[in-house]
């Protein structure tokens, strides 16, 4: 059974470039990533043009099965036609590398309910064939009240050099215990903006701190441009800082 990696933290903290360079680093065959993210922006920070490609997001199809089952008056089952989707590869995107699913945006007003079941079902169907999952998550603790990922392996804390991302770390403590949500490790990683004050302030705080991600211009300049960022220099200091975190966390390289 693959091992699920959830990424998470505060707006704008990194998340979805590190997801993205973690899965250009990790060895890990096959791999699936999952965005969680109703912006969908880890697609493009992966080169990946999913429209293009004629894919849809979990939204988008379950979006589909639902005017397709008003059309037919009721007649159509959607679980049915979710998997019928996945074997016809409308939902699920495959690279060299890795496979990529999205949830996207939900399509009528309400709860992410139905599409967060869907994706769940998804995950359950196909985690076997997986030796690793890597989950980019929408900004702040929502995600986690929904439960999508209920089991993780590591769950990666994205943090900025705020007061209210110290807050955070024990926000998403309380969350997880509350909703059950179990992990093996709890990790903390600095984003680009940290601070050696705030650094030395986690490395006592008793938590695993796994290094910072340096600032890197090439990586605000190929997202700013909507580029992949698979094709930075491996030696520039985004790659060279997130090999580090992921060798801490004791992952094997490509
Ligand atoms: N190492 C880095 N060096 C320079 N800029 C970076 C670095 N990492 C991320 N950024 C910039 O920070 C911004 C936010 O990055 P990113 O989209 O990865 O964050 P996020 O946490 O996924 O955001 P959101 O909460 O909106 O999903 C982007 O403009 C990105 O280019
Ligand atoms: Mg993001």
């Amino acid at each position: 059974m693959g091992e699920i990696n959830v990424i998470t933290g505060r707006g704008g903290t990194g998340k979805s470039t590190f997801t993205a360079l973690f899965a250009r680093y990790v060895y890990a065959k096959p791999l699936l990533l999952i965005d969680l993210d109703p912006d969908e922006s880890l697609a493009k920070m992966l080169g990946v043009d999913l429209e293009k490609e004629g894919k849809d997001s979990i939204s988008e199809a379950l979006s589909r099965i639902i005017e397709k089952g008003r059309k037919s008056r009721g007649k159509d089952d959607s679980p049915d036609l979710l998997r019928r989707m996945m074997e016809e590869e409308k939902i699920i995107y495959r690279d060299r590398k890795f496979d990529l699913i999205t949830l996207g945006t939900k399509f009528a007003p309400g709860c992410y309910c139905l599409p967060d079941e869907m994706i769940k079902e998804t995950i359950r169907n196909i985690q076997a064939h997986y030796e690793m999952i890597l989950v980019d998550s929408p900004a702040g603790l929502e995600h986690l009240n929904r439960k999508v990922t209920p089991e993780i392996n590591d769950l990666f804390v994205l943090l900025d050099p705020s007061e209210k991302s110290a807050k955070h770390i024990e926000r998403i403590k309380y969350v997880t215990k509350g909703v059950n949500i179990h992990y093996q490790h709890f990790y903390l990683v600095g984003n680009y903006r940290f601070s050696d004050e705030i650094e030395t302030y986690l490395l006592r705080s008793g938590e695993k701190y796994l290094g910072r991600i340096a600032y890197d211009p090439l990586v605000r300049e190929r997202n700013l441009k909507g580029e992949s960022l698979l094709k930075i220099p491996e030696d520039s200091p985004s790659s060279l800082s997130v090999k580090k975190i992921l060798q801490e966390a004791g992952y094997v390289l490509v």
